[in-house]
């Protein structure tokens, strides 16, 4: 299982503060089914540099390690991108890390609220044709309150990843019901661990599997979690159908309607 946003990297951001912990959290990973991690480091100017060289030194360092140790995950480069008004430019001054050296690159959001210049910076990367991948909408209040918004981005070739620890509560109530709705109505495509410590929170795909197959099916599940997490890799479009709100809603007591119809349809 591919693992596209995950801090496994010792002392370059939030994440895991020495190599010690960072090794656990590895290992954790690979206990939780991950066998290819990008490396995402938060890019933040003025308080995380971790420029796309920086990165692919990462890859390298932490590789070596892992092959020392055992521990059987492939890396690739990745960044977490945070969207301040001059993103283009660092991306032309060639700072901006795409994940896996593709086409898509991972934008980290803020908690609260979402300024309404993000939507124009992104579309400028589109231009540019990188694909933007929205980190984690359903822990970002703007997001919440209006998730049309996270519609329209959407519908305009943008794409959304999860943090697994949503769906099990690891960021509220408020973000895990986001989670839970967003997932349903197609406006998450891609699920990933974002862990950052192996004290949590930390949810792999193995913990992660039956919590989203009991709210969208086993079809859909191998989307989210194999199918286009493989096409970001390949630089690969991501087919999005997005199910209208009220239909949503039915489908969040998913046992009776998957007694009633077939499993994959749920
Ligand atoms: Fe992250």
């Amino acid at each position: 299982m591919i693992d596209l946003h995950v801090h496994l990297v010792p002392g370059v951001d939030d994440g895991p503060k020495d190599l010690e912990t960072a090794l656990a959290l590895a290992r954790l990973a690979y206990a939780g089914g991950v066998r290819i991690a990008t490396l995402t480091p938060h890019h933040m100017p003025g308080m995380y540099e971790n420029t796309a060289e920086q990165i692919q030194g990462y890859v390298k360092l932490m590789q070596d390690h892992y092959d020392r140790e055992g521990i059987d995950i492939h890396l690739l480069p990745g960044q977490e991108a945070f969207p301040e008004g001059d993103l283009k430019e660092r991306y032309e001054n060639g700072e901006l890390q795409t994940l896996g050296g593709g086409d898509y690159l991972l934008v980290d959001l803020p908690q609260q609220d979402c300024p309404y210049y993000i939507e124009q910076l992104l579309f400028s990367l589109q231009a540019k044709g990188l694909m933007p991948i929205l980190a984690h909408p359903e822990r970002n209040r703007a997001l919440r309150h209006h998730p049309e918004r996270l519609q329209a981005m959407i519908n305009t070739g943008m794409r959304a990843v999860m943090s697994a620890g949503s769906l099990h509560g690891a960021f509220g109530v408020s973000a895990q019901k986001a989670a839970q709705e967003f997932l349903q109505r197609g406006l998450i495509q891609l699920v990933a661990s974002d862990a950052h410590h192996p004290d949590g929170p930390a949810y792999f795909p193995l913990q992660n599997r039956p919590v989203i197959e009991a709210l969208i099916g086993a079809e859909r599940t191998r989307e989210v979690m194999e199918i286009n997490p493989q096409r970001v890799l390949d630089s690969k479009e991501i087919p999005v159908t997005i199910i209208p709100f009220e239909l949503a809603q039915a489908k969040k007591k998913p046992s009776l309607w998957a007694r009633l119809f077939s499993p994959s349809a749920v």
